[in-house]
């Protein structure tokens, strides 16, 4: 069956389906479950509380049979180039030593200098925790402070808040904002024993740079020197080596990553120096065993147990034909607080795209949102419920609380129960958005609260409303890694079954260019309404600068 005739299918299938009830299907086939879920070695996932059914699921999987989402999946880990639009490859996969066998070299190429880059950091971190490297003046390092955004800033932040200190060497901060605020110092000595990472591939965004400009303007406040400061306690991570050099880093204070890792790809290149700071070498090392475990699921399971595939696919299908616009992801663990963060970047700066690759313009993503449970129930949640759009949702829980919080006191013991107190919410609001409430446990709900008849509508729920669950044993390192890549890899095959290139994003540069001519406008005595800006931009600046201090 062509394109076109799975296409034809799959629009008739969605209207066969806008009455299918999910709560008749699990009535009628006490199956249903264990027809939809799916085990790799780290995360349990749970899709059988979706708007499908085996028909359904069928034709997806030959959409995706048909597109060769797979095979451009298999292209992509051998470093064949699958930017064209930046004419690169994406090698992200590389740099955690896929065990895939690659269409040329340059995949295990790079895995290999990922291996000595990772050395080179591993040592760095080990001759600073002895004091064989030191900050200015031959003070001891007590803050790593990443300057950095973007892919450049999430990935690291959301990792070094979700694993546990290797041991309390020092603090590791992430500044990215270029507000006042986001970035302090004590004192000069504070200054001075603050190793600073200048985290920016391209080696030329101005937060990151501005940032760096504001330590040295701090330090030379203090009365110090800012190019010593950043002779002894500056490094930088960019794929432009020859910029950091020019800026006045020696080769040693420069970890390279290739052009061919993305930025919200690239934790997994020297970009990650901030969590091995953090983490240390052994938990980086579960990440990307973590990872390349991902990586082989993905490359090495047929299509129909495939978990990024079938999660793309679900996305695929609720955007395409069932008419969604967004996909809630919720943690249930308060160290993974950050992980919806890191996802908007890595899923909507891929696939929020509407060109495609034959030239149309047709393509269609999904708006990423989230946040922690339980927290959320006490806000969003309720549109989820109540509201008049349909919202698919993951939700990722923890069956057991992390191991390294295992401990034998009383307290200990308390905290590890409270743990599954929030894994019955996660597993609660499933079932909430599943099972809805009927009109006719509406009205007795009413009564109960002694609300009049006329308000009954407002109690009731729909319900059929769909989630995925995606269970991992306790959080580790390695399950994140595994997780990591999970999104990964459901992101690329959503845009390659959406023929939209994953890994440029061409979207993100005219902001930039218009912000230097309006920072003009804001410091210029002139009437901006003068200048080439619209009306309104004009009139915003003008306001702003008639703000009393
Ligand atoms: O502007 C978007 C972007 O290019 C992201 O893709 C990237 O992660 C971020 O800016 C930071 O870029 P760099 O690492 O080059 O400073």
């Amino acid at each position: 069956m062509n394109r076109t005739d799975l296409n034809t299918k799959l629009t008739q299938q969605a209207s066969v389906m806008q009455s299918f009830d999910m709560r008749e299907a699990f009535a009628q086939d006490d199956s249903r479950t264990s027809k939809f879920v799916l085990q790799t070695s780290d995360i349990y996932l749970d899709y059988s509380k979706n708007l499908i059914n085996e028909e359904t699921l069928s034709l997806l999987l030959k959409f995706a049979q048909e597109k060769g989402v797979l095979n451009k999946f298999k292209q992509q880990l051998a470093g064949e180039m699958v930017n064209p639009t930046e004419n690169q490859a994406a090698t992200h996969t590389a740099m955690r030593r896929t065990a895939i066998p690659t269409a040329d070299g340059e995949a295990m190429t790079l895995a290999k200098e990922a291996e000595q880059a990772r050395a080179r950091m591993y040592k760095l971190r080990q001759d600073i925790v002895k004091g064989k490297i030191t900050g200015i003046g031959g003070k001891p390092f007590k803050r790593v402070i990443n300057l950095g955004i973007g892919g450049s800033h999430l990935g690291g932040a959301m990792l070094v808040a979700a694993l546990p200190a290797a041991d309390n060497s020092f603090q590791v901060e992430f500044v990215s904002s270029l507000s006042p605020t986001a970035l302090k110092f004590d004192s000069k000595e504070d200054a001075e024993t603050s190793l600073i990472i200048l985290s920016s591939k391209s080696f030329g965004t101005e937060e990151t740079f501005a940032n760096a400009q504001r330590v040295f303007d701090y330090y030379e406040s203090c009365g110090g020197s800012p190019s010593d400061l950043m002779l002894h306690n500056f490094y930088a991570i960019t794929a432009s080596p020859d910029k950091a050099e020019k800026y006045g880093l020696s080769k040693d204070r420069v970890f390279t990553m290739p052009q061919s890792v993305g930025g919200r790809y690239s934790i997994w290149s020297a970009i990650g120096l901030p969590i091995i700071f953090h983490c240390g070498m052994d938990a980086y090392e579960q990440l990307i065993k973590g990872a390349n475990g991902m990586d082989e699921h993905c490359a090495d399971t047929s299509p129909d147990n495939n978990m990024p595939l079938i999660l793309a696919l679900l996305s695929y299908w609720y955007v395409n034909y069932l008419g969604t616009s967004s996909i809630c992801i919720n943690v249930y663990e308060h160290n993974l607080a950050e992980f919806p963060a890191f996802l908007q970047q890595l899923i909507m700066e891929s696939s929020g795209k509407s060109a495609t690759l034959a030239g149309g313009q047709g393509a269609k993503s999904e708006i990423v949102w989230g946040g922690e449970g339980t927290g959320i129930q006490h806000s969003y949640m309720q549109l989820c419920h109540q509201g008049n759009q349909l919202i698919p949702t993951d939700f990722i829980v923890g069956a057991n609380p992390p191991r390294w919080l295992k401990s034998n006191s009383k307290y200990g013991s308390k905290q590890m129960q409270m743990h599954k107190v929030q894994v019955a919410h996660a597993l609660a609001q499933s079932q909430a958005l599943l099972i809805g409430r009927s009109k006719e446990e509406a009205a007795k709900e009413a009564r109960n609260k002694g609300l009049a008849n006329e308000y009954i509508s407002h109690l009731e729920m729909p319900g059929n409303r769909p989630s995925n669950t995606l269970v991992y044993g306790s959080l580790s390192a390695e399950v994140l890694g595994a997780l990591i890549a999970l999104y990964e890899h459901k992101t690329a095959l959503f845009c390659y079954l959406s023929d939209i290139n994953p890994f440029d994003q061409w979207g993100v540069e005219l902001g930039k260019q218009l912000s230097a001519g309006i920072k003009k406008g804001l410091t210029s005595p002139q009437d901006a309404t003068a200048g080439s800006y619209d009306q309104s931009t004009a009139k915003l600046i003008n306001y702003i600068k008639s703000v009393p201090e």
